[in-house]
């Protein structure tokens, strides 16, 4: 994973929080620069926070953060707010990649008014191809996280 990391993506940004209030708001920053139609894939350990990552998301495109939680039972939760949709992922419980094509994946993704969040996002390999950024989560210990954005290279890019 950390080599397809090196080969696809560009390290864009490093960000050390110490609460959660912090790392809400770097992932508010970032999402405020992006537009709708991009896929957010998110790595990290149980407890990283992840979900909490995703709160900031949904927060810079106009939704609740109280409405973020943890898809406990489904794969997917969906939000919406004025012309934005808001898919909330988590690959954690998945199998393969059949169940997430069942669930309808390329639907989700073929929409260009939507953005997506993406948890356990190295799940399933096979979907890397598909994120446009990637955010890297590490626990430093106590509530001292690392968080590493990359973005997604295109051909011709450096
Ligand atoms: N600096 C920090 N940034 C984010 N979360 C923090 C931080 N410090 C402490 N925490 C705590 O870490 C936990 C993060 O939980 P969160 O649900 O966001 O993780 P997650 O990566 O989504 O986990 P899971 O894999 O179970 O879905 C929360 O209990 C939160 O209060
Ligand atoms: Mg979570």
């Amino acid at each position: 994973m950390e080599t397809f990391l090196r080969k696809k993506y560009k390290l864009i940004g490093t960000k050390k929080t110490k609460t959660t209030k912090e790392t809400e708001t770097f992932a508010v920053d970032f999402a405020s620069k992006i537009k709708p139609g991009k896929v957010i894939g998110l790595i990290g350990n149980l407890g990283a926070g992840k979900t909490h990552f995703i709160k900031g998301i949904a927060k810079a495109f106009g939704i609740k953060k109280s409405e973020i939680i943890s898809p406990t039972f489904g794969i997917v939760r969906e939000h919406v707010y004025k012309n934005v949709l808001f898919y909330h992922f988590d690959f954690y419980r998945l199998k393969d990649i059949k169940e997430l094509e069942v669930l309808g994946f390329r639907e989700y993704l073929a929409n260009e008014e939507a953005v997506i969040a993406i948890e356990w996002a190295d799940k399933l390999k096979e979907c890397f191809e598909y994120y446009d950024f990637v955010v890297k989560i590490e626990h430093l210990g106590g509530n001292k996280r690392e968080i590493k954005m990359y973005k997604k290279q295109h051909k011709n890019e450096n």
